[in-house]
């Protein structure tokens, strides 16, 4: 993603707020937040979209995983104020008109979850790879996910979850929604 962390990190001073123009989930919102506040916090604390998860705080194990403007980012590793003027797509803007996206479908039909943690960054992070790869092999699916951890399900079935994607989107071409 085109976004320079070091860069907007060096124009926020501590103590100081911004008001940012974000639009989440296609609704817009004018918010002023803390300079330093994490993407993550702005979606969950103010936003209340509970739904993107925290799970390191370090960027390593994908739970936070948003599209941004259609490229997977970890929220964690992103300040609000770098998302200014911005699409953001979260876990809860993926069904619409109450029909699940297609790796929504998938990881339901697959059994791609058990306790669940991971699986709304898995489900966008998995949107990001088939946005740029819409017919993954398995080796590609499973390097296009590395970001994202599980510590429930062994994978296998996520693999699964995403070819079922793959395949239901190639069928609809507008994403089976
Ligand atoms: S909480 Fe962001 S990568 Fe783990
Ligand atoms: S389903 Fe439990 S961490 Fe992935």
């Amino acid at each position: 993603m085109a976004i320079d962390v070091e860069e907007a990190a060096s124009t926020v001073s501590s103590n100081s707020t911004r008001t940012i123009h974000v639009t989440v989930n296609g609704v817009r919102h004018r918010s002023t937040v803390d300079a330093r506040m994490l993407l993550v916090s702005y979606l969950r604390e103010r936003l209340r979209l509970t739904g993107t998860h925290i799970g390191c705080d370090t960027a390593h194990c994908g739970a936070c995983t948003v599209l941004v403007d259609g490229v997977p980012a970890k929220s964690c590793n992103l300040l609000a104020v770098m998302v200014d003027g911005r699409n953001v797509l979260t876990v809860e803007g993926l069904e619409t008109g109450g029909k699940l996206h297609p790796v929504q479908e998938g990881f339901t039909k697959e059994h791609g979850l058990q306790c669940g943690y991971c699986t709304p960054g898995m489900m966008l992070a998995s949107i990001g790879l088939l946005s740029k790869n819409p017919n993954p092999t398995e080796d590609e699916i499973r390097r296009g996910l590395s970001g994202n951890l599980c510590r429930c399900t062994g994978y296998v079935n996520i693999v699964k979850a995403v070819q079922y994607a793959a395949k239901k989107m190639q069928e609809t071409p507008k994403g089976g929604a």
